[in-house]
Parts: C-alpha cells; structure tokens; sequence
C-alpha cells in the first residue's frame, strides 16, 4: 500500500511531477506545464499528496471566484452581492497507481480551506465543473449539487459552505 503524506502547496523543487498519469491526459499536463506559473501569476494555488519519495499523486488547483447571481439556483444567489463570492476547484486529479481515497482527502482538504476563508472573507460555496459523467456523480456522491439539475449536458456543480460539516462528517 503506497504511504501518502498530508496535502502541501506544489513545490517545483522537491515534488515529482515527471510521471503523473491520472487517465485524464489534460489535467496531468496542466500539473507539469502549467501549476507553477499558475501558482507564480496568483491564478490557482496547487496542492499536492505525495508518496514518501515526494513523487506526486495527487493535486487539487484552487482559486477565488464569484458566481453570477443571476443563474444559480435560489440557495446559492439569496440575500447575497452579485457575484456571490465562492471557492472554485479548478483541476483534480489522482494518479492511476493509487486507490486509496486520496481524491476524497483532497476534497476534504478542499473543505477545510473553504471554511477558514470563509471565517476570513467570506465565501458562500465551492464550485467545480465536472470532467464527464462519472466525475459528476463522483461530486454528487460528496454531497455537491448541480446547478441545472436535469440539465444532462450540464456540469457545473455546488457545495454550500453551511452544507460543509455535513459532507465532512459523512467522510469521517
Ligand atoms: C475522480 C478522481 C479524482 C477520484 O479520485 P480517487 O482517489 O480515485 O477517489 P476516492 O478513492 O477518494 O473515491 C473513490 C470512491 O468513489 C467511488 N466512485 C468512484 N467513481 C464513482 C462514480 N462515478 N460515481 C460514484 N462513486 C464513485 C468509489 O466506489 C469509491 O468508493 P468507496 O470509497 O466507497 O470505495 C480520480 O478518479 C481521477 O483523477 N480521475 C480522473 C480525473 C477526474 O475525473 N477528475 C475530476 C475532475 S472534475
């Protein structure tokens, strides 16, 4: 069983990013070419689970966003400024060599994130588009919401911050 350390923000010199292979290959090229610059530019924070060896396998990319309050739904627009303010995963991904529930720890590290901003600065939810069909009913299963819900082609999904606890618990 491959031993993994706690979630860190990338770090180009001591994390391997040379062989990740989650299956999806544009977000394995997103995590080599683009994550530092990213990070650099203060577009998306990279957090990474490595092996002992600090090979990496596992990221999540975050960024601050705001969601136009003239679509979501009801719980999300209410009483709240236009954009409403939120957390959006920009890219996750688990390497294919491991199935230990690391994609469910980066969530919850997600989580856990969302939380302390929102003490800090406010954020209403976290946001994320959904690679395909079994990645949505992967969100769903964490307890996220779609936005258009009976909207097939649709992938745009939401977690409420007061929903957080809940889906927390439900994990532990
Ligand atoms: C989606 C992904 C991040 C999941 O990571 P992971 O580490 O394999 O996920 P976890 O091990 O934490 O969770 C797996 C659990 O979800 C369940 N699951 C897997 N696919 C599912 C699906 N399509 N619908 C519902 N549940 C699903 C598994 O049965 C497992 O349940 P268990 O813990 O009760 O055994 C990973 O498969 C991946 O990188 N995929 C390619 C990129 C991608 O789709 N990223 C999402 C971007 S939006």
């Amino acid at each position: 069983m491959t031993e993994v350390r706690r979630p860190e923000p990338l770090d180009s010199k001591r994390h391997d990013r040379s062989a990740f292979d989650s299956g999806a290959p544009e977000l394995d090229d997103w995590l080599r070419r683009y994550a530092t610059q990213n990070r650099r530019g203060n577009t998306a924070a990279t957090w990474v689970v490595t092996d002992r060896n600090s090979i990496v396998v596992g990221y999540v990319s975050l960024s601050m966003t705001g969601i136009d309050r003239s679509t979501p739904p009801a719980l999300v627009a209410q009483h709240a400024p236009d954009p409403v303010p939120a957390l959006l995963i920009g890219r996750l991904a688990v390497d294919r060599s491991v199935g230990l529930g690391i994609g469910t720890a980066l969530v919850a590290h997600v989580l856990a994130t969302a939380v302390s901003l929102n003490d800090q600065a406010a954020c209403r939810a976290v946001v994320v588009t959904a690679l395909d069909d079994a990645a949505r009913s992967w969100w769903e299963r964490l307890g996220f919401h779609p936005f258009a819900p009976g909207d097939p082609s649709a992938f745009d999904l939401y977690l409420l911050t007061t929903e957080i606890a809940t889906t927390l618990q439900s994990l532990s």
